[in-house]
């Protein structure tokens, strides 16, 4: 099975490819794939998982990788994106990118027929799919290691955002149910909310943090300001104060709930620093699982890793 040229949120994959790249990763066989190849990474927001996990995934697939910051390439400013998206194909086999506005995601993969190189999307302001695969392989992971029966609850807390999108669509192919805890005003509405139903597992918006909460299998929040938002921080502090995941609210979850957070965390905002460095806290498997995640995105776009 291979994978689209294209990744820019987990509906770019079918059930069966997301399920393919879960495989993959947990094979984590280094098959120097990527010998020969080189991968170009592309950042417009800072970075420290996406950045490590990916170069390190890279190298260890063989592979070659140039990491590049805006300011350096001046996309859309000192050169078009096409252009810059058809610059890098003459020397790289795939770009992964952060990007301010999702668009420009878009635009690569516009002239992906031109640059002959598709584009990985490493964070927009819409999507974060290579941080879901990690999130699922974490959830999976961890029910594994201690066996349930009956249907898994993934609560998402705060902040209706990039992350609450990718990681609320792969919990549905995963056939997780999702419910996002935001207040009025930070919801999806039922249009976008519909758009994230794209598997077997239900995806659900409550304003009632308490009731959302109850019997949750794994709590999840990520920052209430999001890189380039800062303009609205002020307010989102404010708005999203009563939606902090603390001790009491984990307390409502099921006897096995865990923590878990994409990071960077701000402890004592939207979360209260005992949860995310309790026992309970999923976040360095995640961090860990991003590297996993890379490894079998790659693996199978560039060819395969082979059975067993
Ligand atoms: N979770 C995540 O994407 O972290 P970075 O912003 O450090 O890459
Ligand atoms: N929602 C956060 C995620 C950071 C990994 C942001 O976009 O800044």
């Amino acid at each position: 099975m291979s994978l689209p040229m294209s990744i820019l949120d987990i509906d770019d994959l079918s059930v069966e490819q997301f399920n393919e790249v879960l495989r993959f990763a947990r094979l984590a066989k280094f098959d120097p794939v990527l010998a020969g190849k080189s991968v170009a990474l592309y950042f417009e927001k800072p970075s420290a998982r996406t950045r490590n996990s990916a170069e390190v995934a890279i190298r260890a697939l063989g592979g070659g990788v140039t990491t590049i910051s805006d300011t350096e390439v001046g996309l859309g400013v000192r050169e078009s994106v096409s252009d810059v998206g058809r610059t890098l194909g003459c020397y790289h086999d795939l770009i992964g990118a952060r990007v301010k506005n999702h668009s420009v995601l878009e635009e690569l993969k516009s002239v992906s027929h031109l640059s002959g190189v598709g584009v990985i999307n490493l964070l927009s302001d819409f999507s974060h799919p290579t941080q879901a695969v990690a999130d699922v392989i974490t959830i999976t992971d961890s029910i594994s290691a201690n066996p349930k029966s009956g249907r898994t609850k993934v609560v998402y807390v705060g902040d209706s955002n990039n992350v609450t999108r990718s990681l609320a669509k792969a919990c549905s192919y995963a056939d997780f149910d999702t419910v996002i805890a935001s207040p009025e005003g930070y919801n999806f509405s039922e249009e976008e909310l519909a758009a994230l139903r794209i598997g077997s597992g239900s995806v659900e918006w409550v304003a009632d943090l308490k009731m959302a909460c109850e019997g949750a299998d794994f709590i999840y929040t990520d920052v209430w300001v999001s890189m380039g938002q800062e303009a609205e921080g002020a307010r989102k502090l404010v708005d999203l104060e009563p939606y902090r995941v603390t001790a009491d609210l984990m307390a409502l979850g099921s006897d096995r709930v865990k923590f878990m957070h994409c990071l960077p965390a701000h402890r004592g905002l939207e979360v209260e620093a005992t949860v995310i460095d309790g026992e309970s806290s999923l976040v360095w498997q995640q961090a860990r699982a991003r590297m996993t995640a890379f490894v079998g995105i790659l693996g199978l776009m560039f060819g395969g890793l082979g059975e067993g």
